[in-house]
């Protein structure tokens, strides 16, 4: 099939890619010049594992191109998606000019039939009006449609995540749209679900809004643990086990981060309440993952003294989970500006982020690796769970430390072992109550 998607960021990026490995032509477009032509050049803007090695391959057997014209993909492709951003307003509530403006561009130069496909996070409704944008602005007695597939896409296993979907959602109310998607997915063999696009849409912010709340459920029990000498971890297994709750995303830390969480919550809860309802629950999850942040970072102080000034701070992991180069909304920044400002001197190392770090970061000491940002620290935090932190050299470490003291924010060591070789070790509500 042809396929044109617009928006070569993460999600369009990643769907396009996977779409041309599933033997598609497909041409991602996007409005940054400066992106496309390195695509073209086969540069890309964000790390993920394996979309390079894709992009090359799938650009050797011509199913891959690269554009700035939403004209050229009108005239390309029958099924558009669109994958533009959806940034969060000041006042909340989703930026959705892009959308707009995609959508009048897509109508204005159509000329024949074509699927347009939201694959952005939209508040439910955005596909009906999509449809009206469209149909205000399309010449007279061109057929097209409308549908939502939302994707559910991790940052860190984008492709694989596309390629082995738990399911498909697809709403729309046209059975020309619904074959047209069925046929495109049907060689991923995962369970096919069509809706209306309304469900398609609220689909979408609820799975982010549970998931999220089931974080924010066990970072609450993590406080309780450390009141009582409880394990998280063992708290997890033991109610994870249950399969009407599942083992996943119970792994207590730092808080959740990233651009999809906290921007999604907030878009729901604003929604929520545009349509009457306030989302208290909701609110609840957004305010317990910011507290996490900052009793992470009373730990610190409370193990390093009151006063920070000059002392000295480790910090392992800046992106906002391992395996990506994100850091958007990382629990690593808001935990580096809380030391800073209470006057703590931060050096940092991260396997993937450290250049997107050193834009945004100010006055930190970036190391070449995690032993050179250990070197007289009096504390090291770990903060992202990148492989390469499970497996140091321990003694190492406690060498070259000013003071061996590990605050472990994701729970990657086993405190017995760490106690073991000598260190002071806190994790998250792992029982310890300083
Ligand atoms: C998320 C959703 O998983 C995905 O379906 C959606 O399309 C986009 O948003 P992503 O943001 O890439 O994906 O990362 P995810 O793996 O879900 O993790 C989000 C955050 O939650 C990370 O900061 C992670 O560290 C944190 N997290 C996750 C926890 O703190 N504990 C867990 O048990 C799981």
């Amino acid at each position: 099939m042809k396929i044109a998607v617009i928006g070569s960021g993460y999600v369009g990026l990643v769907t396009g890619t996977c779409l041309a490995d599933l033997g598609n032509d497909v041409m991602c477009v996007d409005n940054d010049q400066t992106k496309i032509e390195k695509l073209k050049q086969g540069i890309m803007p964000i790390y993920e594992p394996d979309l390079e090695e894709k992009v090359l391959s799938n650009r050797q057997e011509n199913r891959i191109s690269f554009s700035d014209s939403v004209k050229e993909a009108v005239d390309f492709a029958e099924i558009i998606f669109i994958a533009v951003g959806t940034p969060t307003l000041e006042n909340g509530e989703p930026d959705l000019s892009s959308v707009e403006h995609v959508s009048k561009e897509i109508a204005f130069h159509m000329k024949d039939y074509r699927l347009i496909i939201e694959k952005s996070t939209v508040p439910v409704r955005t596909g009906n009006w999509i449809k009206q944008t469209i149909k205000d602005n399309l010449a007279h007695g061109i057929e097209f449609d409308v549908a939502s597939n939302p994707e559910f896409l991790r940052e860190g296993s984008a492709l694989s995540d596309f390629m082995h979907p738990d399911r498909i959602i697809i709403g729309t109310d046209s059975p020309r749209a619904v074959s047209i998607l069925v046929k495109l997915y049907e060689t991923l063999n995962a369970p096919i679900l069509v809706t209306d696009i309304e469900s398609a849409e609220l689909i979408k912010h609820c799975a982010n809004a549970f998931l999220a709340m089931k974080i924010s459920f066990i970072n609450a029990v993590s406080q309780i643990c450390e009141k009582t000498n409880a394990d998280i971890m063992k708290v997890a297994k033991g109610i994870g086990l249950d399969r009407r709750i599942g083992l996943d995303f119970l792994q207590a830390g730092v808080g959740f981060g990233g651009f999809c969480f906290p921007k999604d919550l907030d878009a729901f809860i604003n929604l929520a309440f545009k349509l009457g309802y306030d989302f208290k629950l909701l609110k609840a999850v957004k305010e317990i993952n910011h507290e996490q942040k900052s009793n992470f970072c009373f730990k610190v102080e409370k193990l390093l003294g009151k006063d920070l000034k000059n002392k000295v701070i480790g910090i392992l992991g800046l992106s906002f989970k391992p395996n990506t180069d994100d850091l958007r909304f990382s629990p690593a920044l808001e935990i580096i500006k809380i030391l800073q400002d209470k006057g703590a001197k931060i050096k940092a190392y991260d396997p993937k982020s450290m250049s997107k770090a050193k834009e945004v970061l100010d006055e930190v000491c970036f190391c070449k690796d995690p032993y050179e940002t250990a070197q007289d620290a009096e504390a090291l935090l770990i903060i992202t769970e990148w492989l390469i932190f499970k497996n140091l050299d321990l003694i190492k470490l406690k060498k070259i430390m000013k003071r061996a003291l590990i605050i472990d924010g994701r729970n990657i060591y086993d405190p017995k072992r760490l106690k073991k070789v000598g260190f002071e070790y806190y994790a998250v509500g792992r029982g310890e109550n300083i």
